[in-house]
């Protein structure tokens, strides 16, 4: 199989170029990185020429503007990037028979379900990032029918920064901690991800799915159980609500995604807690 991944050069692209089968052909393309194709998606005309040039079986598209805040501040051009850069890969993708994998998020539900959001719920984007995650979506369903679309959400990687490595960071300084209790999601080990995503291109069962570590919680909860788990059991952590943490992007309270297509095949990730410690055995962290 041949395998674009556009993004490479982002956590999720970079490890799924990693951990695809030696016996595929993985071509790495991002806007910027080492060891990968240049490529900006918002440019049709390049996309659609590197995608035709390269004859890809499938393009799994990762990148994307993933600032929240950012996209906020800079709606349309979340949208640009997020929304009419992922349509270009769509159109892309159609015109020379490729199938499209495109990464998309919690954030596409707007937080107020009572139970764990089904693939085939109804999006109902709240802030800008998510809704040019769903202008993805739905020019991709419109335009290629190869398609798979994997939300995820809170995704945690070895290298760069986000909320685990922050969180851990603070606590190494001694720095006090204030973390959020009213927004709840499921917390995702990027290498878990990676792996689902390489089962399921293999399928080629199209459609929907929800591919996250099991279980959901709090951020607070999942600040305080890696805490725990990396010997920082005596660092307090102040329970604040969303109104306490003013950011530009106002997060969905509730979006825990529950797995049923992903499941019906047999992929499913660990529980989260299995995941975080496995990431913090790697990072050389987990004393208990
Ligand atoms: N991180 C999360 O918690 C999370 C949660 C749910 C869903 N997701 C989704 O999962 C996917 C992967 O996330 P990630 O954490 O791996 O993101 P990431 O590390 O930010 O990687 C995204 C990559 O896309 C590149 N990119 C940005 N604009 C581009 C353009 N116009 N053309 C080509 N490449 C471009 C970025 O380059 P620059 O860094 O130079 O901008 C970066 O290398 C994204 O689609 C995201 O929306 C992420």
């Amino acid at each position: 199989m041949r395998v674009v991944v556009i993004g490479a050069a982002g956590r999720l692209g970079g490890k799924l170029m990693s951990m695809l089968p030696a016996t595929y052909e993985a071509i790495g393309a991002d806007i910027g990185g080492d060891g990968v194709a240049q490529l900006d998606v918002t440019d049709f005309a390049a996309t659609r020429a590197f995608i035709a040039e390269q004859k890809p079986d499938i393009v799994i598209h990762t990148a994307a503007w993933t600032d929240v805040d950012g996209c906020a501040k800079e709606p349309e051009k979340a949208l640009v990037i997020n929304g009419y850069g992922t349509q270009n890969v769509a159109i892309a993708t159609a015109a020379c028979e490729a199938a499209m994998l495109y990464v998309s998020t919690n954030e596409v539900f707007d937080g107020t379900a009572n139970r764990p959001y089904y693939e085939y719920d109804r999006t109902h984007p709240i802030n800008p990032y998510g809704y040019s995650k769903v202008v993805g979506e739905r020019a991709l369903m419109s335009l290629n029918p190869r398609h798979y679309i994997v939300r995820t959400s809170w995704l945690f990687a070895h290298g760069g920064r986000n909320f685990l490595q922050a969180i851990l960071g603070a606590a190494q300084a001694g720095k006090s901690l204030r973390v959020v209790t009213n927004e709840i999601a499921n917390p995702t080990y990027t290498d878990d991800l990676a792996e689902a995503i390489v089962k399921l291109i293999q399928t080629e069962r199209y459609g929907i799915y929800h591919l996250v570590n099991e279980g959901a919680c709090s951020r607070w909860d999942f600040a305080r159980y890696a805490l725990d788990k990396a010997g920082f059991k005596n660092t307090p952590i102040a329970r604040i609500s969303t109104h306490e943490w003013p950011r530009p992007s106002v997060p969905p309270a509730y979006t825990s995604l529950a797995n049923i297509a992903g499941a019906a095949q047999g992929i499913q990730l660990r529980p989260w807690q299995q995941a975080v410690e496995a990431f913090l055995e790697r990072e050389g962290l987990l004393v208990s």
